[in-house]
Order: structure tokens, then C-alpha cells, then sequence
């Protein structure tokens, strides 16, 4: 590889020699849906969060102090025009698939990608038609069982308040991991897993800043993974990637996708 190889090219050398691909995608991925990010510009988290503290209705202890309560006020949020729960779930009702999520599926399909590790709960990588998708903060769509961990889908919900697991009657919570709430403990063990196992990690749209996530690519790089970055600007991570391709995901995955 010469000096003067373009980036993109790099990176499809680097992505066609690997043998477990893996990627780490965050926010970013999908604001080209018409979902905002968290942070930067316009995020949630710049626009929403209280200086202390979690957002209302985000915060876990809030839910198992009352969970009937809980529920009760979610539910009344989310057809609340002017409540930002209400204004995020018009966002991501409406949101398909962009040229990047359908990049990634591809990938799979052709056999590259091993698979993705999401911090997006927007669902967007299945409805791309990926398979091999770890959630690490869960799925909009889906509810967990805090006693026995089955997750359900969310049109399942039944009609006691809160609601209760089918199967155990345990508490039903959403699936999206809420502030203060550990990651499940499966979901963390596979992507830790998935991690280590990776000898090339893309990193999608993510700022880097969430842990236990942002620890993954360093968890990879440990072992020996090679880092590539995709995001239009820098974040905490990009001192320890071997490439950066600097760009929107929507346009960097397909261009790197029909460069292999
Ligand atoms: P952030 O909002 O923290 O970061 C979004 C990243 O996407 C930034 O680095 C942007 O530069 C980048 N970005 C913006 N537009 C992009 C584009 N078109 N293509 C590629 N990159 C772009 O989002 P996350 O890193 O996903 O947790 O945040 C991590 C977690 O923080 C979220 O999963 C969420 C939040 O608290 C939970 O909800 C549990």
C-alpha cells in the first residue's frame, strides 16, 4: 500500500483481509434518518439534559421506585406533543434505513461483516436487514422481563399496571437501558466477546463517550484489532484508530462497501 492510496481504499484493503469484522455503530449512523444524536449540535442530551442527573422518565431509579407510576406517565408522554419523549417517538416512527445501515447489512449478507455491535435502540439495522446485531443499551421496540430477562416485543404489552411478564410475572420494563441501569448482563458478555474476538473494529457514529461501549474498541485493539473510524468529526477514540474516514456514514459505508 502506497502513501498516496486514498483512505477509503485503505480501509477496503484492511476490511476484505479481516476475518471477523465487527463494527461498534452509535447515533451518528442514524441522523441521516431524521433521528438526532445525543450530544454536539442539536443532540438530545445538549438540548434536554438537566445539568444533574437524567432526563424525567429516564432514569432508572425513578422506575423501580414506581413502576406503576412510572408507566403510567410514559405512556401519557408519549402522546404528549410537547413532550420530548413524544417529539423522539414521532422521529424514529418515521425513520427508515439510510444508505448506511443498508451498507452494513450488506456487508453481512456478503459475508465480511461479522457483526454489530448497536448503542442505537431505533431497530433501524433489522429493518436494513441485518442479522448478527448486538443492542447494548436494548431495543425501542422490545420489553425485558426484570426477573427472568425474556424480552418481548412491546405490542405484547399487557394490560395490568405495570405490566407483567408472561412467563414469570416478573416486572416489565423497556428495553432501552435507562440511565443508572446496568447493561444486561448477557448483552454485555457477547459484545465484550464479540470484541475480543474481532481483528477489525469500524467504529460508526459514535462519540466514544458511553461506557461500557466506548471501552470496546479498546477491548479489540488490546487483542490486537486494527481501529477504523467513520465520523465527520474527531472524538476520544480517534488517538487510538489506525484510519479515519471522515465523512458521513450514509455516504463512507457504501463508498467503502463498493470498494472491496
Ligand atoms: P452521540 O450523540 O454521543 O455521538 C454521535 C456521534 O455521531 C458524534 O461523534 C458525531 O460527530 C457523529 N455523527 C454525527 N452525524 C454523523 C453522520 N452523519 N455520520 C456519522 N457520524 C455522525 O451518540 P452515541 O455515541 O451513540 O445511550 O451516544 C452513546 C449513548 O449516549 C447513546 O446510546 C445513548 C446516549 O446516552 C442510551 O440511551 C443508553
Amino acid at each position: 500500500m502506497t502513501q498516496t492510496t486514498q483512505p477509503i481504499q485503505q480501509a477496503a484493503a484492511i476490511v476484505a483481509r479481516a476475518h471477523r469484522l465487527t463494527a461498534l455503530v452509535g447515533a451518528g449512523l442514524s441522523a441521516s434518518s431524521g433521528i438526532p444524536t445525543y450530544r454536539g449540535p442539536g443532540g438530545l442530551w445538549t438540548r434536554q439534559r438537566p445539568r444533574q442527573g437524567a432526563p424525567p422518565l429516564l432514569s432508572y431509579q425513578e422506575f423501580v421506585r414506581d413502576p406503576a407510576a412510572w408507566w403510567q406517565a410514559r405512556l401519557a408522554a408519549e402522546t404528549d406533543p410537547s413532550h420530548p419523549i413524544y417529539q423522539m417517538k414521532q422521529a424514529v416512527d418515521q425513520a427508515a434505513p439510510n444508505p448506511g445501515h443498508l451498507a452494513l447489512a450488506q456487508l453481512e449478507q456478503r459475508g465480511i461483516l461479522h457483526c454489530i455491535i448497536t448503542q442505537n435502540v431505533d431497530n433501524l439495522h433489522a429493518a436494513a436487514g441485518s442479522r448478527a446485531v448486538l443492542e447494548i443499551h436494548g431495543n425501542r421496540n422490545r420489553l425485558r422481563c426484570l426477573q427472568c430477562h425474556r424480552r418481548t416485543p412491546r405490542n405484547t404489552q399487557t394490560p395490568q399496571n405495570p405490566p407483567q411478564c408472561q412467563q414469570c410475572n416478573g416486572l416489565l420494563k423497556l428495553d432501552t437501558v435507562m440511565f443508572g441501569e446496568p447493561i444486561p448482563p448477557d448483552v454485555l458478555q457477547a459484545c465484550r466477546q464479540a470484541a475480543e474476538q474481532s481483528d477489525c473494529m469500524l467504529l460508526v457514529g459514535t462519540s466514544g463517550t458511553v461506557n461500557p461501549a466506548a471501552r470496546l474498541p479498546l477491548l479489540a485493539k488490546e487483542n490486537g484489532a486494527t481501529l477504523i473510524e467513520i465520523n465527520p468529526e474527531a472524538t476520544p477514540l480517534t488517538p487510538w484508530c489506525d484510519l479515519s474516514l471522515t465523512g458521513p456514514a450514509d455516504a463512507i459505508l457504501p463508498q467503502l462497501l463498493n470498494s472491496i
